[in-house]
This record gives C-alpha cells, sequence and structure tokens, in this order.
C-alpha cells in the first residue's frame, strides 16, 4: 500500500495525517503550539518550535505505522497563512519569533503609508490595509529586530510564510506556492509575481523572498526523509478545495481559531469589493482559480477564552447551556483582535452589552454561539452584494461544526443549506488531493467522483433571529474604534 502524508500546521497545533491511496485516514499525529503574546495585541510563535513539532508528528506517524518513507507517495502542505518567518539563510536559523497573522503591531506603521497606497495595494494584491497581512510585518521585523536588519545587511535573510519555513527545513529549497503568497500583501494577484512598486514602498528587497510555484508541484522537491513535497497550500483555500468547490460561487465556511468563508470566483479575479478579499485560490498546472473571501479573527479563540475565563469548562457546555434559552438581550462582538470582514477596524475590541440583573451565565454563552453565527452572516451578506447572487448552499468544516445548535442557527440566519461532511479533516484532505494532483496521481475529475457523506442541514423561518442579527449590528457600531476612544 502506498500513502499520502498531509502536514496541517494551523494556529494551534501541527498535525500530520496519514492517507492511503484512496484517500482514508489512516491515522495522525497532533501537538499543540504555545502562543506568545509579550504585549496586548502582540502574537507570536517560535519558529523553531513549529518546525521541530511538525517534524516529530511526522516520524511518529510514519513509525507508529510501520511504513517506510518509500511507500509516502507525496507529501502536501497545508498551513497558518500570513505569519512570517524570518531566518539566515546559512543556518537556517530563525531570527526571531515568527509574527502571527492574529498580531496587531503594525497597526501605527500602516498609517505611514497614503490612501492612495492602499488602494493600489488593493487592486494589485486583493487584500486591504490591515495589519493581518505579511507585508507590513516584515518591515516591523527589518526595522525593530536588531539581528533581523543585521541579516538583511549582509544579505544573509531569507523570509517566508508557514509552508515556506517547513519547505526549507525539509528540503533546503526557499519556495512558496501562490496561494499563500496571495496573502501576503506583496504578489501582485494578476501577474502572479511579487509586485515591484510594492516592495519598494515597504522597503523589502526581491532577493529575500522565496520562488513562487502553483500549489500543485509536478517537479517536486524532495525532504530530508525522501519522499518530495508536491503539494502546498494555505490552509483556507485547501478547506475550499478539500470541499470540492469546484464551481464558480460554491462557497464554504471553516470554523476553526478564526472563521473564513471562500467562494470559487473562477478564473478571473472578481471585481474588488471595499470590505472583502480576493486571492489566490489554487493554481493547477498553467490554470489558476481565484477566491473571494471574508476573515472572521476570533471564533475558536473566542470560544477557548470563553472556557479559560471558566465561563464553560468545555466546548460540549456551548450547546448545553444554549438550547431551549434566548440571548435575553445579550449581544456580543468577539472582536478580541479587532474586526475583520467587512469592517477592517484594528481598533475594535470585543463587547458584551444588554447585560441586565437577570442576565444568566446560558444567556451569555447563547449570546457567546450567536455572536459567531452573525459574524458569519455579516460576511455572507458582504458576499451576496459583491456577487450578485444568493448564496443557496454552504459546505462548512472545523471543531465548531460539531455543535449542531451553531450550525442550525447558522442555516436559519443565511437562510440556506450548511453541509456538514461526515469526514471533517477537509483541510488536510486538500492538501493530500494536492500533493497526489502534483504527483500525477489524481485529476480533479476523479476527486469529483469521491462520494463525501454527510448532515444537511435545512433553513426554518426564524424572525427573532434575523431581527436580533439587525440588533448585533448596533452593537458591533459600539465596539468599533474602541481602543481609540
Ligand atoms: O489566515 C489565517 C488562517 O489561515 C488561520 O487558520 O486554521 O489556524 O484558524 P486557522
Amino acid at each position: 500500500m502506498n500513502y499520502y502524508l498531509a502536514i496541517d500546521e494551523g494556529t494551534s497545533s501541527t498535525r500530520t495525517l496519514l492517507f492511503d491511496e484512496n484517500f482514508n485516514l489512516i491515522d495522525s499525529s497532533q501537538k499543540e503550539i504555545n502562543m506568545i503574546y509579550p504585549k496586548p495585541g502582540w502574537v507570536e510563535q517560535d519558529a523553531d518550535e513549529l518546525y521541530f513539532k511538525t517534524e516529530e508528528t511526522m516520524i511518529e506517524v510514519v513509525e507508529r505505522n510501520n511504513i517506510s518513507w518509500n511507500n509516502i507517495i507525496g507529501i502536501g502542505i497545508t498551513n497558518q497563512r500570513e505569519t512570517i518567518v524570518a531566518w539566515d539563510k546559512n543556518t537556517g536559523t530563525p531570527l526571531t519569533n515568527a509574527i502571527v497573522w492574529q498580531c496587531r503591531r503594525t497597526d501605527e506603521l500602516i498609517n505611514r503609508y497614503p490612501a492612495e497606497f492602499w488602494s493600489e495595494v488593493k487592486r494589485k494584491t486583493g487584500l486591504v490595509k490591515d495589519p493581518y497581512f505579511s507585508g507590513s510585518k516584515i518591515v516591523w521585523m527589518i526595522e525593530n529586530v536588531p539581528e533581523v536588519k543585521e541579516s538583511y545587511k549582509n544579505g544573509n535573510l531569507k523570509v517566508g510564510t508557514i509552508e515556506s519555513w517547513l519547505t526549507f527545513k525539509l528540503t533546503g529549497h526557499h519556495v512558496t506556492d501562490v496561494s499563500n503568497a496571495s496573502r501576503t500583501q506583496l504578489l501582485n494577484i494578476h501577474t502572479l509575481n511579487w509586485d515591484d512598486e510594492i516592495l519598494n514602498t515597504f522597503g523589502i528587497s526581491k532577493d529575500i523572498l522565496p520562488e513562487i510555484v502553483g500549489t500543485a508541484i509536478e517537479k517536486g522537491f524532495e525532504t530530508k526523509f525522501g519522499p518530495k513535497i508536491y503539494g502546498m497550500i494555505g490552509d483556507q483555500q485547501s478547506a475550499l478545495f478539500g470541499q470540492r468547490s469546484f464551481e464558480i460561487g460554491d462557497a464554504k465556511c471553516t470554523y476553526g481559531t478564526g472563521a473564513f468563508v471562500l467562494m470559487n470566483s473562477g478564473v478571473i479575479p472578481p471585481k474588488p469589493h471595499p470590505g472583502l478579499l480576493t486571492s489566490i485560490g489554487w493554481k493547477i498546472g498553467n490554470e489558476v482559480i481565484y477566491s473571494l473571501e471574508g476573515s472572521i479573527f476570533t471564533v475558536g479563540a473566542f470560544f477557548k477564552w470563553l472556557k479559560d475565563i471558566e465561563i464553560i469548562n468545555n466546548y460540549n457546555e456551548l450547546e448545553i447551556y444554549s438550547k431551549g434559552i434566548d440571548n435575553a438581550g445579550v449581544y456580543i462582538v468577539p472582536a478580541l483582535s479587532g474586526l475583520g470582514t467587512p469592517y477592517w477596524d484594528s481598533d475594535a475590541r470585543g463587547l458584551i452589552i444588554g447585560l441586565t440583573r437577570a442576565t444568566k451565565k446560558e444567556n451569555i454563552i447563547r449570546a457567546a454561539l450567536e455572536s459567531v453565527a452573525f459574524s458569519v452572516r455579516d460576511v455572507i451578506d458582504s458576499m451576496q452584494e459583491a456577487v450578485w447572487t444568493k448564496i443557496k448552499k454552504m459546505n462548512v468544516d472545523g471543531g465548531a461544526t460539531k455543535n449542531k445548535l451553531l450550525m442550525e442557527i447558522q442555516s436559519d440566519l443565511l437562510n440556506a443549506e450548511i453541509f456538514v461532511p461526515d469526514f471533517q479533516e477537509i483541510t488536510a484532505l486538500g492538501a493530500a488531493f494536492m500533493a497526489a494532483i502534483g504527483s500525477k496521481n489524481l485529476s480533479i475529475n476523479e476527486i469529483k467522483n469521491l462520494q463525501f457523506s454527510g448532515i444537511k442541514i435545512m433553513p426554518k423561518d426564524n424572525e427573532i433571529l434575523e431581527k436580533n442579527y439587525y440588533i448585533w449590528k448596533e452593537a458591533v457600531l459600539r465596539s468599533k474604534g474602541w481602543i481609540k476612544s
């Protein structure tokens, strides 16, 4: 038997999943990644920890199943996007902690560039002015970390997003794939090259950036273990692919650390919409598929926070406490790291409003659950406005889809069918598919023919939720700009 390895390096953990040739999941190994919060709003991770824990999961899954590395047909990497690593090209040593996508440290820095620059950036890269993306994080590192500055001057600096860092450590090649590159704010999504004008304005030399390849890589990159990396794709695009969103208008939502709604936009970049992002979905051979995206920063991270402050003891309680109860006028805006789509407000902060003496813990938990569904509705409203089409069905994946109540609320609010596939490792599956396509063992048509079982949730009329959504939008307005007030 032959196998594929999918490395899924997410924000909170790194995992390796072993799939057989028919894409049955055989085994997986997972290690938690430590988060570092040096200051409010700053988020870092240890790049060495990311790599070594990934390597450990690869070895563990192969050894535990008594498989020879020769039986691995190919490796696919999928990863948290935008997070950036700086390292020395000779030693392969990180020069500072990775700056994680959630980090808001470049909030002020981005204001030094004029509005005209940001409208060019939006036109060329599909991304908005926000500290979320890698470009301003690289500028910050070069200006503020003496080791990075020195290495830049000496011509020894390499930077890359997580797939690039892992591939460098595993193969010695400094490469990135076009889906991850499209999240740096340095890639021109029309030419698929690094954009010279944006690099000049940021003061970033092209020499420190990786070479750009497709998401399915025919030549592959040989790893230190032998098998080649044939696929690399950002995790949200991988989920879009794994959900088999192959037709224009097909949409998915992944409820992970954040929630990310992506829609297949076909081979031509969609007309820019102020609140939405355009990225590269995937590139197979010469065909490029664009995706339209709405990003919500804090979803699983918000539930984790509820657990950290002991409002809930475990995630099942989110459903247990919320069932059969209303929000009693309580609204939550889960903007712990600012607001993403459609507001792009870094200064927004989380808010709980509508508390009275009668408020119960259950109402707060219900409001937390609803806040996630309202946030996704907000994104879908923007998408429908952008594409002038009603979304009738959305495929979902990620931890929170286990919460049936949340999925029902979501379906009612969107007035759309929600499909929850039984197989939930969709992001990793997307990367395994990409490795199989890169290694010429699979075609998109064959993927279409695979059977996916799952649960269909159909919408019900829910006037109260609909009314509450508009009240929640009022609460969002109050959370905006909070840290500047
Ligand atoms: O853009 C950030 C995203 O890629 C993070 O994904 O799975 O860690 O929530 P996840």
